[in-house]
């Protein structure tokens, strides 16, 4: 069934378990997230989003991903990812996700506050929650790029911003990196706690892989409800596709499915360490 409302973030917050967002390509990424999810009996999103509708065109991945999660046993939602392009969140919300994250972090403090606020009034009026971003995430969305994180996000600034848009998540730059990097990212734990001890509404930590499962389980005690995950499951995928003597051999079925099940085996162990509630 399709996961509406954001209760369940906040719901996961009071409790220090988070719910995971994983990335998907694709068919198969998407019956690896959701075979995960049914494993283990836990909530989680499928993230469809801009550049992977670049490949696969934005009504195609839309429609497997929504159909896939409605079908399901356990509750998922539909999110669509880091989107620049107010009339590409106007589409989604039409097709029915169940949630939208409006990145303006490159826009100025104004522009941002106004564009989410009218983001928001958007989501809100069919039922579906927004996720915003104040200051860019370091690295790549779709490949690792060894990226640095410079910059960060401002407790009382991003206080400031969450009253005034109504956003229902805040996604944090706290030392997070996109994809996975030489050396692990240093998180900035004690700033993580300031933003969360000053924002009420659920936190949102962005590119989860490369991290240990310590630093993650830091991350969601100090009120990160939402943990984004990408890199991991690519390599999942990309090392199933390549390695199997069904590959050698030209089986693109079989393949696909060895595919499929590790990103599914790779999706289960991500949403144990995030959510070790049983
Ligand atoms: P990773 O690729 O590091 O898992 O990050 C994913 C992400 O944050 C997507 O928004």
């Amino acid at each position: 069934m399709l996961l509406r409302g954001s209760s369940f973030l906040s719901e996961a917050r009071e409790q220090s378990r988070a719910v995971p967002a994983f990335v998907a390509y694709n068919l198969e990424m998407v019956q690896g997230i959701v075979a995960a999810a049914e494993a283990t009996e836990k909530p989680v999103l499928i993230i469809a989003g801009s550049s992977a509708f670049a490949l696969a065109g934005l009504q195609p991945l839309a429609s497997i991903a929504l159909a896939a999660a409605q079908e399901s046993t356990v509750a998922i939602g539909v999110h669509l990812d880091h989107c620049r392009r107010v009339d590409e969140i106007e589409t989604c919300l039409a097709l029915g996700y169940s949630s939208v994250m409006f990145d303006g972090a490159q826009l100025s403090y104004v522009e941002n506050l106004t564009q989410t606020s009218s983001v928001v009034g958007a989501a809100h009026g069919v039922g579906a929650w927004v996720e915003a971003e104040l200051v860019g995430i370091a690295g790549d969305e779709d490949r690792s790029s060894d990226a640095l994180a410079t910059e960060m996000t401002d407790p009382g600034q991003a206080a400031d911003f969450v009253s005034r848009t109504g956003v229902d998540a805040l996604a944090v730059a706290v030392g997070n990196v996109h994809g996975f990097t030489s050396r692990p990212p240093q998180i900035d734990l004690a700033r993580l706690e300031e933003i969360a001890r000053r924002v009420t509404v659920p936190l949102v930590l962005h590119g989860a892989s490369g991290l240990s499962d310590e630093v993650l389980a830091g991350c969601v005690a100090r009120g990160v409800a939402k943990v984004n995950v990408n890199a991991e499951l690519r390599r999942a995928y990309l090392a199933a596709m390549t390695s199997s003597t069904a590959a050698a051999a030209g089986d693109l079925v079989t393949s696909l499915g060895a595919a499929r099940d590790a990103v599914a085996a790779t999706a289960t162990r991500i949403i144990r360490v995030l959510d070790p509630t049983g």
